[in-house]
């Protein structure tokens, strides 16, 4: 077995161990079976009305066992997104700072975890706290999944221009990990393109470097710790901020 295959095997097994743990702890959102209706009444509406709203299953791997969360497009921009959100994420989650992260195409409950954990202050890194604490209070309970499912049917940011010697440094970290420090393969929960495997493992894909750096050193520095049994901070412990700037040129490329 290579170390690249046994980096990924590691990874798979970690994977398995937060996959089980996520599912035990499903997300405290009321009206957890709420979204499913929410988007059938809205399929039923929309598409006999304007036929514009397409509602497809998701076609990710389901690790949890329920069926795989539904994925709509063609959703209207929520008010919410459009007087609040878009300031920093931008009206589809594309955001024009590197500090912000773009959140199209992120998986949906991922996005909901994040938005509970802000309100929770169980992701207190410094920007988090500063900033949305603020705003993820300001979100009315039964509007957290709605705006999540928005964001979530956005297109993801393509691949950006990154210098290539980061990115090829990155690209055997990120597909082989590092079998000397246990360094598991990011791929075995980030996925081979970087579109995060749902429910909860994140898209990575195109993500702006400056914010997937702030939350590497986050998590090493034990400020960002809303990661279950602490799998990001047990791997990002193990980087060097070199290796970091690498894995970042990298998934922004993706
Ligand atoms: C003033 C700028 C600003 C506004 C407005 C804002 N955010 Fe954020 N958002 C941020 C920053 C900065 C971060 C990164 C926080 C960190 O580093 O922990 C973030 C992170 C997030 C994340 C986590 C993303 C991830 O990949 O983990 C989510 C989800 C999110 N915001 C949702 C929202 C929603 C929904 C709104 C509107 C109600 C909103 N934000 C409004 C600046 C903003
Ligand atoms: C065993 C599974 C696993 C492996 C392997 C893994 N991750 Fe993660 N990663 C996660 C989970 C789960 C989260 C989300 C934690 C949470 O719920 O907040 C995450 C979150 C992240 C985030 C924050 C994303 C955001 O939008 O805020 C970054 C950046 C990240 N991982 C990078 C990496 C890199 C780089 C590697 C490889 C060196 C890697 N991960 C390997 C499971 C993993």
């Amino acid at each position: 077995m290579s170390w690249a295959s046994k980096a990924f095997g590691m990874g798979l097994g970690l994977f398995a161990v937060t996959a089980v743990a996520y599912a035990a702890h499903p997300a405290k959102t009321p009206s957890a079976a709420k979204p499913k209706a929410a988007v059938t009444k809205a399929k039923a509406t929309k598409v006999t009305k304007a036929k514009a709203t397409k509602v497809t299953k998701a076609k990710a791997p389901v690790l949890t066992g329920r069926r795989p969360p539904l994925v709509a497009t063609g959703l209207k921009t929520p008010a919410l997104v459009t007087n609040s959100c878009s300031a920093c994420h931008g009206l589809t989650g594309i955001s024009p700072l590197g500090e912000f992260p773009n959140l199209a195409g992120q998986g949906e409950p991922y996005l909901v975890k994040q938005i509970e954990d802000f309100r929770n202050h169980t992701r207190a890194d410094p920007l988090a706290q500063s900033i949305m604490w603020g705003m993820a209070a300001s979100i009315p309970r039964n509007k957290i999944r709605s705006v999540a499912l928005y964001f979530a049917s956005q297109k993801g940011a393509p691949g950006q221009p990154a210098p290539a010697q980061l990115v090829a440094a990155g690209r055997t970290l990120y597909f082989g990990g590092e079998i000397s420090k246990q360094l598991p393969a990011c791929m075995a929960c980030h996925g081979s393109s970087g579109r995060g495997l749902l429910p909860w493992f994140p898209r990575l894909a195109g993500q702006h470097q400056a914010y997937i750096i702030a939350q590497l050193q986050a998590f090493k520095a034990g400020t960002r710790t809303n990661d279950p049994h602490a799998i990001m901070r047990t791997i990002a412990a193990k980087l060097t901020t070199a290796q970091m700037t690498a894995l970042a040129a990298f998934v922004h490329s993706l």
